[in-house]
């Protein structure tokens, strides 16, 4: 794999799910592989899994890791091409990545959307300047409308703790939030379950009021529903996350009562299992009862992102 920025990115999706249960079960088995090779993860926009567990992941396989937090320590940088730069930004991004490059032999980058404009960001066009102008393979933190090391934790944890017959039913369930969040991780989940769809691996359904229909290219062959409980009926795994609107970009509608996930609304499942990305807003976004529960698997999820980007990180070490 000589880069990792969505699903796209993956050749055999079956392949790697093997290789993160297979690093799960014997963890450092690859300490040679990363071995005088040096990860730079650069931030953004702050973050606790993504950050430590690719950390971890990357130390695991012999590699030398660096941080830089960018946002925080880092100069404030210009992307546009062509300005003069007498205003705030310090440096450009076609030094600043090149820079990152010539220490790195892999770099790994998060920069969330602005929420403002929906052509830049869904053009993604910070990361792709980091990525042109860095010239080492990058691994994606997660970017203004993916978040793919996320995903493929989730599919993980599909994958292990499914037992029953035939194939789950995955419904992703809008939930309320007080601040417009990007839809980085829906659109993500989206996309991996779409795959997996179609690899005949989950039945997927996605449940949002109106208003909050997330980008047709991340949802082919996704059932869509606007009724939360028609959705919960008979499903396996809920993955509950809020997101703002794409078609009134990165606006918080008024929402509906009755989105929040408890108890109650398990009833109709089929003694769902609950997943959420974290960080979470107790009894905003999903209620405590659901999340100090036993149909819970935030944590589980969130201990298989090391799993996730391990394997990722093992399949680019093999490339370079
Ligand atoms: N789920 C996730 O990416 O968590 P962080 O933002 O804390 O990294």
């Amino acid at each position: 794999m000589n880069q990792f920025t969505t699903v796209h990115d993956v050749t055999d999706i079956k392949q790697l799910l093997k290789d993160a249960l297979t690093l799960k079960e014997n963890p450092y088995s690859l300490q040679d592989l990363g071995k005088n090779k040096t990860l730079g993860l650069v931030f953004l926009n702050p973050s606790l899994r993504t950050r430590l567990s690719t950390q971890k992941a990357a130390l695991n396989l012999g590699m030398n890791v660096m941080v830089m937090n960018m946002d925080k320590e880092g100069w404030a940088l210009e992307t546009q091409d062509g300005v003069v730069m007498n205003g705030s930004t310090v440096e450009h991004i076609r030094e600043a990545a090149a820079v990152m490059g010539q220490y790195c032999d892999i770099l790994g980058l998060r920069s969330f959307p602005k929420l403002i404009n929906r052509e830049e960001d869904y053009n993604e066009d910070f990361f792709s300047k980091f990525i042109k102008y860095c010239g080492v393979p990058v691994v994606s933190l997660e970017s203004a409308t993916r978040h793919p090391l996320q995903s493929l934790a989730d599919l993980i944890t599909i994958k292990e703790t499914w037992k029953g017959e035939g194939k789950p039913k995955v419904v992703l369930a809008w939930a309320p939030h007080i601040k417009a969040l990007p839809q980085a991780v829906p659109n993500s989940f989206a996309e991996w379950m779409c795959k997996a769809q179609e690899d005949g691996m989950v039945d997927f359904t996605i449940a949002q009021p109106k208003g909050y229909e997330l980008n047709e290219d991340f949802t082919p062959g996704a059932s869509i529903t606007h009724d939360l409980n028609e959705a919960l009926n008979g499903a396996d795994y809920i993955y509950v996350k809020n997101w703002s609107s794409y078609k009134e970009y990165g606006k918080v509608l008024t929402y509906p009562d009755g989105w929040m996930l408890n108890n109650d609304k398990l009833k109709g499942t089929n003694d769902a299992k609950v997943m959420h990305c974290l960080p979470v807003r107790r009894d905003l976004e999903l209620s405590s009862e659901i999340l100090d529960g036993p149909n819970s698997l935030v944590i589980h999820e969130a201990g298989n992102r090391l799993w996730a980007a391990q394997a990722v990180l093992k399949q680019m070490l093999e490339k370079l």
